[in-house]
């Protein structure tokens, strides 16, 4: 089994990497490509790589390139982990539209819909040339904006699953909390990427019992504190909101705070600086612990778990990815992509069915469904039209001379990766 692995020269890589090492049981890989147009980085990662797999007597190769399709050529698996225009572009993301008084974050609000316009048809290029020289390739998409992008490839087409590490890592705790094995928590994940609610908490599968007002009733404070949002809110909606929600339900308050802090791009950066100087030493042979502090936890899992499922040798029965909504939600389109659990297998994702959403939440969903369109509308065929279009549709904007005031900022700080502004 061949898998490529596009931004390999990423700093998340030791984390996948070691998950390819401790689960090589779920997902035996005989060769790891990972491609990236930075040399010096694909160099130093690559290195820890080769380390990694040779501590943990791991027999696969693991192999760098910077050229796309020699990467891809044989692979059954391509995953897409690359960021457009790195952090710095994610630090322009989460500062202007803080200006305007609006959340200012990498995938959510108006830093989103940039993301998404200089991502998407990056992507869609990649995926192209991944069909042309290797049809039979599933392409696992972990670059963000993850619902907009496995939209676009889907749209066009590809063979193509979402993911995100949000559903793993509520399920690993909350099994902590219940002292469950994960693999006995299923949870009801309803919604779409970085907009999902946990409806049901279950014990040994979908059909298993709901211990959500158990854990509710005995972990509230606990869950709520690790929201960071009030414990009468979650109450009210009885349902856990993943933390992306926050931007929603406290958007004001977060903004308050974004507008004091460091960003988490910049955060970030410093920490991949310090991250490759540790990759660099030849006497490291293990992911370290500064990786524990991104946001990626237990991407590792979530990722070989769908590879291992895709490819037809195992996996969990089902799994939180994003793939087409087809009438599982049915007050949104056949054509939005939306993140629940899914039965996955060699031919993809099905949705498993979804209990009757409560319009407390449904109603976001949708709105968010509809800005996802106009946002995808926008960075397929450009234009300032549709960038306005698609911020005024977005629920956190909504007001018109908002949308003016970001439509024209996103496009002076991003006109370097739009080919039609
Ligand atoms: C979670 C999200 C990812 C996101 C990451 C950001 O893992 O699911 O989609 O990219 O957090 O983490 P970072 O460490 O870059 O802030
Ligand atoms: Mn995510």
């Amino acid at each position: 089994m061949k898998l490529t692995v596009i931004g390999g020269g990423s700093t998340y890589t030791p984390e996948l990497v070691d998950g390819f090492a401790r689960l090589r049981d779920t997902l035996p890989v005989e060769e790891v490509v990972l491609m990236d147009p930075a040399q010096d980085r694909l160099e130093l990662v690559g290195g820890l790589a080769r380390r990694i797999f040779a501590r943990q007597d791991h027999t696969g190769r693991i192999t760098t390139t910077s050229n796309l399709d020699e990467a891809v050529d044989g692979a059954d698996a391509v995953l897409l982990q690359l960021r457009v225009g790195g952090q710095a572009a994610r630090l322009q993301d989460e500062t202007w539209p803080l200006e305007c008084g609006c959340v200012g974050q990498e995938t959510t609000g108006a830093g989103g819909l940039a993301k998404a316009l200089r991502t998407v048809p990056v992507v869609l290029d990649i995926a192209d040339r991944v069909r042309r020289t290797n049809p039979r390739a599933w392409i696992i998409d972990f670059t963000n904006p993850v619902g907009i992008v496995t939209r676009a490839l889907l749209q066009a087409g590809h063979k193509a699953v979402g993911l995100c590490n949000v559903a793993i890592g509520l399920q690993r705790k909350f099994a902590a909390l219940l002292s469950a094995a994960p693999s006995d928590i299923h949870l009801d994940h309803v919604g779409l990427n970085h907009l999902t609610w946990e409806t049901a908490v279950r014990l040994g599968g979908p059909e298993g019992e709901d211990v959500l007002p158990k854990l509710l009733g005995e972990h509230g404070e606990r869950i709520a504190a690790d929201l960071r949002l009030p414990r009468p809110l979650l109450d009210t909606l009885g349902v856990v909101p993943s933390y992306y929600l926050r931007y929603y339900y406290a958007h004001d308050e977060v903004v308050r705070e974004l507008r004091t802090k460091p960003s988490r791009a910049a955060e970030v950066a410093a920490m991949e600086s310090e991250l490759l100087a540790l990759y660099a030493d030849p006497a490291l042979h293990e992911k370290p612990e500064l990786l524990g502090k991104r946001g990626g936890a237990f991407y590792s899992e979530a990722a070989v778990d769908l590879a291992a499922a895709l490819l037809g040798g195992g996996g969990t029965p089902y799994q939180a990815v994003n793939t087409y909504n087809r009438g599982t939600l049915p007050f949104l389109p056949d054509d939005a992509v939306i993140e629940v659990q899914a039965a996955v297998g060699a031919q993809g994702a099905t949705p498993l069915p979804v209990h009757p959403v409560d319009p407390l939440y449904a109603g976001l969903m949708a709105g968010v469904t509809a800005y996802e369109h106009l946002a995808l509308e926008a960075a397929l065929h450009g234009g300032r039209e549709r960038v306005f279009r698609a911020l005024l549709s977005h629920p956190l904007i909504g007001q018109y001379a908002y949308a003016e005031t970001l439509t024209d900022r996103l496009i002076a700080h991003n006109r370097e990766h739009l080919a039609w502004a």
